[in-house]
């Protein structure tokens, strides 16, 4: 990398009024942002000096279809030459939004055409839950507000979203703990206990049915789950993990929360993943990030015809609303890239090049350093122990993960570090070469990082 230049340094002294989304604002403070991201192309960012990095992580699981697509920022700016804003409020409209609610819902799994427009997975899943609430009150089920969630799920940081988030995201934090049960994390990796995968979901399927039974599915209002956990560590669930919590979800009235925010538009080769690719049918799916690659802030939270008839049955009022719900340009950004996604046949791509990525990375297990690689075609993490047999880890203070991330960035590629982990969710138009370009690189940047550890 090219040493800072004038221009970083300025920038690097305005960001000192920024406050940075979950970070050591302590730290910041005293060492300043490393790393100032100035333009973007394909699968590549550049820094302010010039420097090229491969984006491993699309932005922040986002840029699906992959940076620099005139087609979407033409989009957005015809859309603000012709209709610059105009809400959705009360009987109010515009084709933006009207068109893209008509093709999204086009796509949902069936019975899921209705849809609520917001501008970001936090919002998609506080709507769920408000309309959710408002259903059961309808109902006159006043209790039956708890929601169950896992250890290791990530649902945003808004109020009611970081309720059903692990805790640890919100430690010393307030919290709406008291609407929120939670479940054990499906990874098995995390449960070494020499179960077999069935027996693991078992473990998993007896304990949701014990929970439910002792909170009472009276007071239990919804499930919500990440088809594969992000933000957790790419925690992916046993086989059939899926279909069994929502059988259970059904036989106790439980409605089903997808929170696809990170898996649907392409990311495990399939528009939605939750009916695709694990065979469920949700009440509720929420959406954001690849709705509109990043482009444009844009989320979307889809309700089944049996909810939205209790909630839009005569004397009702939808009793919720954000001034840029349903935005003209964030919709026109959704179009493009839903264009773009259809055009190029991304989750076809997503499906032949997925299991590549997948086979490219799992041989790096190979390393002593690493314990674990796990997720599913463009959503992959992998975990750093000390001892791979008995999985023990390094003391945090070592942050392993921040130091594969910071060789793999010497070497020009963007990863995710996690505490022990990092993830990789890259733009889905990476081509053969660049994922044989990402383990190489992945594997020096790790074999660096074993150098300093011996060294320690
Ligand atoms: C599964 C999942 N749900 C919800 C969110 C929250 O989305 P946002 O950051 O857009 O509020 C995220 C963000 O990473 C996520 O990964």
């Amino acid at each position: 990398m090219t040493l800072l230049n004038d221009r970083t340094e300025e920038i690097l002294q305005q960001d000192g009024h920024l406050v940075h989304s979950f970070s050591d604002l302590h730290s910041l403070g005293q060492e300043g942002a490393r790393t100032v991201i100035s333009s973007a192309e394909g699968a590549y960012v550049y820094n302010e000096q010039g420097d090229k990095f491969l984006d491993g992580m699309a932005g922040l699981w986002c840029v699906n279809v992959g940076h620099g697509r005139n087609e979407i920022a033409d989009a957005v700016a015809e859309q603000l030459k012709t209709l610059d804003y105009f809400s959705t409020f009360y009987n109010l409209t515009h084709p933006a939004a009207a068109s893209l609610a008509q093709r999204l819902t086009d796509l949902t799994p069936a019975n899921l055409n209705n849809v609520y427009f917001g501008n970001s997975g936090s919002v998609a899943n506080d709507t769920a839950i408000r309309v959710l609430h408002y259903y059961q009150n309808r109902l006159g089920n006043h209790r039956k507000k708890k929601i169950l969630s896992r250890i290791g799920a990530y649902h945003g940081s808004t109020h009611l979203a970081i309720a059903m988030t692990t805790p640890v995201y919100r430690a010393g934090w307030e919290s709406a703990d008291e609407l929120v049960h939670f479940l054990s994390s499906p990874c098995a990796y995390h449960h070494p206990d020499n179960m077999s995968e069935s027996e693991f979901c078992d473990f998993l399927l007896d304990e949701m049915v014990r929970d439910i039974e002792k909170v009472g599915a009276e007071n239990i209002a919804g499930f919500i789950a990440e088809p594969i956990m992000g933000a957790g560590g790419v925690l992916v669930p046993p086989a059939g993990y899926h279909e069994r919590t929502a059988k259970v979800c059904k036989d106790y009235d439980i409605k089903l929360i997808s929170d696809e925010v990170v898996t649907a538009f392409g990311r495990l080769g399939a528009m939605f993943a939750s009916e695709s690719i694990f065979n469920i049918q949700p009440d509720i799916i929420c959406t954001a990030k690849g709705l509109s690659s990043g482009y444009q802030p844009i989320s979307a939270t889809f309700f089944s015809d049996e909810i939205m008839d209790v909630v839009a049955a005569e004397g009702n009022r939808f009793l919720h609303g954000m001034t840029y719900s349903g935005h003209p340009a964030c919709c026109a950004a959704a179009h493009a890239n839903l264009d773009i996604l259809e055009n190029e046949k991304i989750c076809q791509h997503v499906q032949s090049a997925g299991p590549h990525f997948e086979k490219q990375l799992r041989a790096l297990s190979d390393l002593d350093l690493v314990g674990d690689v796990r997720g599913s075609h463009f959503m992959m993490g992998l975990e750093f122990v000390k001892n791979k047999s008995t999985r023990e880890y390094y003391d945090e203070d070592v942050a392993v993960g921040m130091r594969v991330s910071q060789h793999a960035q010497q070497r020009g590629l963007i990863v995710r570090p996690l505490g022990a982990m990092i993830v990789l969710s890259p733009p889905l138009i990476l081509t053969i070469e660049q994922i044989d370009d990402i383990a190489l690189k992945l594997r020096e940047s790790i074999v660096a990082t074993m150098d300093d550890l011996a060294k320690l």
